[in-house]
């Protein structure tokens, strides 16, 4: 039994959470929300405390990152991931989608190529053209029988003159694939031999279900790309305070550092008080509450993999990280298979937001009463479906 409670449902009404809201009603279960990467388990106790105290403090000017939250981060990476950085090389921003927008503006070419793995976390998807830059998409090999997985041949056959960037995401959003050291090894080389910097969103880094892999950071397997590197990290999805907007880009290379501050000066706001206290408390204290998220995840997870694989037709892959299971529900022939449960009473996010259509994504990180209902309004939606399509 944990000594944390993921079981019971908070209600959320009334405060503007997107989850609940963007297809409401927010304060009644007519529509149970499975879609945005935010979490429905209240903060944890050691984080809640640290904030409440931030709070009685009473004043909330413009603050820099204390060394003592530099430090905190600085052992968490290498106590979790062993790869030891220095404190200059850090700058942090309130969020990681600002994080990667910024890393595509420190490509001194205007109007550059950037690559990026598809099916992907959808702002990824809009980051080159934000920045004056241009996409180029390598589909992840997907197939039934293993996990996605890279396509290094493709990549390199896609690659255009002006390509000057890789965008990646590791723990992967959607497909939950964590890569292998050998993964991340060949990546490395990739950049290297074709002289890409690498923006490295490792955002779900502490979410790591398969327990026969770990989370393994570029910067500590190939210290080469270290002068290409760009590297994301932030403990508001795992530690639930996506709203408070915090993380950190660890840039060893002081010029790409400096380029990547002289952009990020001016255009983005500091970080907010309230997020570093949260940020502190989490690397410092958080562990036995990440500990016990990661066993209620895994067993949520195997719930609805169990029950996904059983239904005819739908296919789901074990997520390795994260909280989100990305489901082929192809065989459905629906135009818009997350709109089609929708009406089932259950929101997931459209597969084709994410350059995957034929497939939803679940969130899956809520209380077990709350997944089971999910659950079965799902299992109903696609019995109706699969009776429409018999019956065309
Ligand atoms: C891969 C990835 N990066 C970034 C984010 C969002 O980061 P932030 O809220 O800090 O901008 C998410 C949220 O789901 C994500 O999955």
């Amino acid at each position: 039994m944990s000594e944390f409670d993921f079981d019971t449902r908070s209600n959320r009404g009334g405060t503007g959470a997107v989850k609940w809201t963007r297809y409401g009603p927010d304060d009644r279960d007519e529509m149970l929300p499975f879609w945005v990467a935010d979490m429905d388990f209240r903060l944890a106790p050691v984080i809640q405390e640290a904030l409440q105290a931030r709070l009685d403090h009473g004043f909330f000017g413009y603050s820099e990152p204390t060394p003592s939250l530099n430090q905190a981060f600085i052992e968490w990476l290498y106590a979790q991931y062993a790869w030891q950085v220095r404190e200059d090389w850090l700058v942090w921003v309130p969020g990681i989608v600002p994080g990667f927008n910024l890393a595509c503006m420190v490509l001194e070419t205007q109007g550059a190529s950037i690559m990026m793995n598809t099916p992907v976390y959808y702002p990824f998807l809009y980051a080159p053209q934000n920045t004056g830059h241009r996409a180029i998409y390598t589909p992840l090999t997907q197939r039934w029988s293993r996990p996605a997985e890279i396509d290094f041949e493709l990549m390199r056959s896609s690659l255009a003159k002006d390509t000057r960037m890789f965008l990646a995401c590791n723990p992967q959003n959607p497909t939950g694939r964590v890569y292998s050291r050998d993964e991340l090894s060949a990546l490395a080389g990739f950049c290297i031999e074709h002289d890409l910097l690498i923006c490295s969103d490792e955002i779900h880094s502490p979410l790591v279900l398969d327990t026969k892999r770990e989370h393994h950071t570029i910067g500590e397997v190939a210290p080469e790309i270290e002068s290409k590197l760009i590297a994301l990290f932030a403990p508001s999805k795992a530690w639930n305070f996506a709203g408070l907007g915090c993380g950190v880009a660890v840039i060893p290379d002081p010029t790409l550092r400096a380029r990547f501050r002289a952009v990020h000066n001016g255009l983005v706001p500091m970080m907010s008080p309230m997020s570093m206290t949260a940020a502190e408390a989490a690397y410092r204290h958080g562990e036995p509450w990440r500990q016990a998220l990661l066993a209620y995840l895994r067993e949520n997870h195997r719930l609805l993999h169990d029950r996904m694989n059983k239904l005819p037709g739908i296919h789901m892959h074990a997520a390795q990280g994260t909280y989100l299971a990305w489901i082929d529900v192809s065989s459905l022939q629906l135009n818009s298979p997350a709109e089609w449960l929708r009406s089932f009473g259950i929101a997931l996010s459209e597969g084709s937001q994410f350059q995957g259509p034929g497939y939803v994504r679940f969130n899956f990180a809520c209380p077990r009463p709350m997944l089971q209902a999910g659950i079965n309004r799902f299992e109903t939606g696609v019995h109706a479906a699969i009776d429409r399509r018999d019956d065309t």
